[in-house]
């Protein structure tokens, strides 16, 4: 099995299919990452896959997970582009898992959204996802590759809280305008790209998420309370541009609430945190 972009998922995922017997190999960019490999057990490959040859990627007849994010600009993801190539150069892999992003959907009014939802990408990195998307779907076209593509929604865990964040004193929107959001556990995600990998039908899409969609601020709030931190200050939205982060301000720009349906019922995953109510009481002990 491959991975392509192993890093802190990559790791998880790799280290479960390690554990299941599977031999991995992880692909990263840097020293410091591919370091972080052998002691889970996975072989790293150091490559990057937008200038490197791929000569070492023995792509042939594998099962990929790809992980890797496209570049931070432009409206295309031409690592997504360079891999495809790859494969035809190094050989066909069996089947592509690929974790996108729900920001495909853009923004939606806050309405409830399943994967019939015609995707309507509008910032520059929900249109590199996008491209990325149809891309490996023309990939599996012309070739026969399987494809199964996770659409994933905000990832947090245990270590991976917006701790730093809250700490600083940084403003959140008021609860009342505050866009829906939505999250899923990293242990759940890799639960879904192992059941994705074995037992999802080619061409399928899943929304990953955890079915309980909430505001940036009650996440924000939620976690300050879980971790015995004082509340963020709110702030209108209508102030938004001038005190939070751009990135921050185009996630703002983007309301809807993710069904979780079709992964529960197709796919038959048992979530280990359902809410996150679950998932803080996992971090925090009773949360
Ligand atoms: N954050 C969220 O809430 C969220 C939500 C939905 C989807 N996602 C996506 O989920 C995926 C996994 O997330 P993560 O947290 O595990 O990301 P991560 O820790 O940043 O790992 C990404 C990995 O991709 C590798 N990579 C990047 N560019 C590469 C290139 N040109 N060639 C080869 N390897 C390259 C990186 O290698 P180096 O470490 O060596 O640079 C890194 O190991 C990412 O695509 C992420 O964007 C995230």
């Amino acid at each position: 099995m491959i991975i392509i972009g192993c890093g802190y998922i990559g790791r998880l995922l790799g280290r479960k299919l390690v554990a299941d017997g599977a031999a991995v190999t992880g692909v990263v960019r840097s020293a410091e990452s591919a370091a972080l490999l052998p002691p889970l057990g996975i072989a790293p490959l150091r490559l990057d896959l937008l200038q490197d040859p791929p000569a070492r990627l023995a792509t042939a007849h594998a099962d990929v997970f790809h992980l890797a994010p496209p570049p931070g600009a432009g409206r295309e993801d031409p690592l997504t582009a360079r891999l495809i190539d790859a494969f035809a150069a190094q050989g066909q892999p069996r089947r592509v898992v690929y974790v996108g992003t729900t920001g495909v959907y853009g923004d939606c009014r806050g309405e409830w959204v399943d994967e019939t939802r015609r995707p309507a990408p509008t910032a520059d990195r929900a249109l590199r996802r996008w491209d990325a998307e149809e891309r490996l779907r023309a990939w599996s076209a012309a070739t026969g590759g399987e494809l199964v593509i996770l659409r994933v929604a905000g990832i947090y865990a245990c270590d991976r809280l917006p701790i730093a964040r809250i700490e600083s004193g940084q403003p959140v929107v008021s609860a009342a305008e505050a866009p829906w959001s939505n999250r899923i556990h990293a242990a759940d995600l890799v639960d879904i790209c192992v059941a994705a990998m074995e037992r999802a039908p080619t061409g399928a899409v899943y929304n990953v998420c955890d079915g309980e969609p909430s505001t940036m601020t009650d996440y924000f709030l939620r976690v300050a309370a879980a971790a015995g931190l004082p509340a963020p200050p709110q702030i209108p939205l209508a102030e938004a541009p001038d005190k939070v982060s751009a990135g921050m301000l185009s996630y703002l720009r983007e309301s809807r609430r993710l069904s979780n349906h079709k992964l529960i019922q197709e796919l038959g995953v048992r979530l280990r945190y359902p809410n996150l109510e679950a998932g803080l009481a996992g971090c925090f002990g009773g949360a």
